[in-house]
């Protein structure tokens, strides 16, 4: 159901040829005006917005979403203007907008795309009532650093499972016609390498070289772009010593000429304007001057375009050719959306927003989205029958706001369930629910309460802890050096763990949590992220049972940040690490310090692995591969190959798996990683169920750019596995032929 490009998709409708004819009635004071962004900010429109737009002067205006202005910014554009175009109105609708979504890193552990469109969907539907018709969304940077803040808005490490769904995120935003009522145009951003911003620090200096680049960073936006995004938004960062914003090589070489992407490029906020700043032009003008060059057809928020765009033409640096394309690409998009005849939006369509649907889908999606890390002695779930009295602690139990995450400019905890309203509801009056919040946020280091505390989870059958970050805690430029559980939660935990009782920890974060300190205290826990409006009806479902936890972690989870990065599809490297020669500090021989090391790639303190693999998540139930083998050995270039492999449901849950697969290139043109995910299912077994799950391979899903930077599909040996994480062990191979 993909769609195709802005052009693409008014071609053969007449749009080319009305943009055009517009564009050849437009002064160039109006053209400017169409690649200029500005915040609407209040709850009214100021006579100078007013009058920029009835001079013809802005394209776009971001964060208006009361229906009325918005209405009224639409008509002042419409009908005082000369020519009438209307306008963009940009929002970060980035997971749900009044219906709140998990975060997307969240919905990345559902490892279902089609759920993940459903979700989009939906907060499409619910923004476009609005008058809201473009949101920022996907973000498709790959993030390997859970310090970075925004690790909360991607969709995790790997840049296959990140294409998939961000594929996904652009259908369901765009729906099938952008035109349709409900559908809204997305933003593939930040182009590009944003995620790797160095030590975890937003807005820091990326260095990739371009090998990586190309084969990990750009992956998911490349997608997006097939998937016909109609809009991409510069990253803030410096990439390679080009801030992305004036990037000509990802602006016009890899976006337009490799790419042919034909919708528009907007840059971010500000992100003109701090060109200066990054030290690469002497001022606004000179920064106008670089963007619009690279490729920027949008500058938001920061007015350089507006104020230097004329004079740089009338100096002949700056073509008015050039202006013309930019112009053309914004009014595809409009005349896409359908705003030439229908700029206005129907404020009874409000109605429809967080209706059941919604709901039901935001609920799955967070039920989906949930990683079960440890059940040791079947702590969980929990059986009614068995408990008189439940301890309810912890300063996310119920919390409305927490639980909805980082980008909720329009999230409504009004409509929240939290995790102690569920609990409550589902105990009715069997069980006696003892709750205390224990610490007054994430992050106090109060430990007064303590006592009480234990008290409660003494008088209680078992302990639920309801831990983690404040969604203030993560999201953009909100990073963490130490990504611990902040405050004194560690020690809340253990004096917990003191009182005897089973202890369940459901966690809910904005990015993976060094767990180390923990893991042992607790005898089962539940990754939640931040969940959404639904958060706690999910969350109480799987605790007591009513579905089993299905989430898979779509990044690794780190024993202790300076392993970072970490991630499962590393280089081999020449001295790879194995779990048989490794050293830890504190055995080292002190007759043979150097000899006993096995001078191998790791860390003496924590070894080579994460905590938690990527990939990985734990059932009520047992899932068992077998029988993996490839429909034959050798597939010449252009063929396809097909894996496959039994999964058996062999535990006593009826339970979904998400079968994954993964391959090796053994030998390459440049180095190729130890594992790449290259398919994965979602899998409904009963017990005792057996099914084949089966993946084709094509031969150009194993292209990766060599070392002159082209596509290539090499012959050679792969080595292919089947398994519930990336730590697959049922293995088998195949070869690819001339
Ligand atoms: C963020 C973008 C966002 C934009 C508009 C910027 O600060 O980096 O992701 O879309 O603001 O709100």
């Amino acid at each position: 159901m993909a769609s195709s490009n802005a052009f693409q998709l008014i071609e053969g409708t007449g749009g080319k040829e009305f943009i055009q004819t517009l564009l050849g009635k437009m002064t160039l004071a109006e053209k400017i005006g169409q690649l200029c962004q500005v915040n609407a900010g209040d709850n009214h429109i100021p006579d100078n917005l007013h009058n920029d737009l009835k001079e013809g002067l802005i394209g776009s205006v971001l964060n208006q979403v009361d229906v009325k202005l918005v209405n009224e910014l639409q008509r002042i554009a419409v009908e005082e203007s000369r020519l009438g175009i209307p306008l963009l109105i940009g929002r970060d609708v980035i997971h749900g907008f009044k219906t709140v979504l998990p975060i997307p890193v969240g919905q990345a552990a559902t490892w279902n795309p089609d759920l993940v469109r459903k979700g989009a969907e939906i907060a499409a539907k619910e923004a476009a009532s609005t008058g809201v018709n473009w949101t920022f969304a996907p973000m498709l940077d790959i993030s390997r650093d859970p310090r970075w803040g925004r690790v909360a808005e991607s969709l995790g490490e790997d840049p296959y499972l990140a294409s998939e769904l961000g594929e996904a995120m652009v259908n369901g935003f765009q729906g099938e016609n952008l035109s349709d009522i409900g559908s809204i145009a997305s933003c593939a951003k930040h182009f590009a390498g944003y995620g790797a911003a160095e030590s975890g620090r937003d807005y820091a200096t990326t260095n990739i070289p371009e090998n990586e680049l190309r084969n990990v960073y750009l992956k998911p936006f490349h997608s997006a772009v097939n998937a016909g995004v109609t809009a991409v938004m510069t990253s803030f960062s410096d990439v390679n010593g080009i801030p992305a914003t004036a990037n000509e090589f990802l602006l016009r070489q890899v976006l337009r000429d490799e790419w042919l992407f034909d919708g528009f490029v907007v840059s971010d906020w500000d992100s003109v304007k701090q060109l200066s700043t990054h030290g690469l032009t002497e001022n606004d003008k000179e920064s106008a001057f670089e963007a619009l060059s690279a490729g920027v057809d949008m500058e938001m928020a920061s007015y350089t375009f507006r104020h230097h765009l004329s004079s740089l033409v009338a100096e002949g640096r700056i073509s008015e050719e050039l202006i013309d394309q930019s112009v053309l690409n914004i009014l595809g998009v409009k005349y896409a959306l359908g705003l030439f005849e229908s700029p206005y939006t129907d404020p009874d369509s409000l109605s429809s927003i967080a209706n059941p649907y919604a709901l039901g889908i935001a609920r799955q999606s967070a039920r989906e989205s949930i990683v079960m890390l440890k059940n040791d002695n079947k702590a969980l779930p929990l059986i009614e029958s068995k408990l008189n009295s439940l301890a309810v602690i912890g300063p996310l139990a119920d919390s409305a706001y927490e639980q909805l995450g980082t980008w909720i400019f329009d999230g409504d905890p009004d409509l929240s369930i939290t995790a102690l309203e569920a609990i409550k509801n589902r105990a009715g009056d069997e069980i006696q629910v003892n709750f205390h919040s224990g610490l007054e946020t994430t992050r106090s280091r109060d430990t007064n309460s303590f006592d009480e505390v234990s008290r409660i989870a003494k008088d209680s059958d078992a302990v639920l802890l309801f831990l983690g970050e404040e969604s203030i805690l993560s999201g953009e430029a909100h990073c963490r050096a130490d990504i611990n559980l902040p405050g004194v939660q560690a020690q809340l935990v253990e004096n917990v763990r003191k009182c005897g009782k089973p202890v369940i920890a459901v966690i809910m974060a904005g990015r993976p949590i060094t767990l180390t300190n923990i893991i042992d205290q607790v005898d089962a826990l539940l990754f939640a992220w931040h969940p959404g409006t639904m958060g706690g009806a999910a969350i109480a479902e799987l605790l007591f049972g009513d579905e089993s936890p299905s989430g898979k972690l779509p990044i690794s989870f780190p024993r202790h940040v300076g392993q970072i990065p970490i991630y499962y599809n590393q280089k081999n490297t020449g001295k790879p690490p194995s779990d048989k020669a490794i050293v830890h500090i504190d055995d080292i021989d002190p007759l043979a310090p150097q000899t006993s090391l096995g001078m191998t790639a790791f860390h003496l303190d924590e070894g080579f692995k994460p905590l938690f693999p990527f990939g990985f998540g734990l059932s009520y139930t047992v899932f068992k591969y077998e029988n993996i083998q490839c429909d034959r050995y050798e597939m010449k270039i252009g063929e396809s190959i097909t894996v496959s492999a039994d999964l058996m449901n062999t535990g006593e849950f009826e339970a979904e798996e998400i079968a994954q697969l993964y391959v090796r290139d053994l030998v390459g043109n440049v180095t190729r990683p130890v594992r790449e995910l290259k398919g994965f299912r979602r899998v409904h077994l009963t017990p005792g169920q057996k099914k084949t799950v089966s993946f084709e391979i094509h031969s150009d899903d194993l292209a990766f750019y060599d070392r002159n930077q082209k596509l290539i599909v090499e012959p050679g040996e792969f080595r292919v596995w089947i398994g519930g994480s990336s730590y697959a062990e049922l293995e088998t191979g195949f070869r690819v032929i001339n």
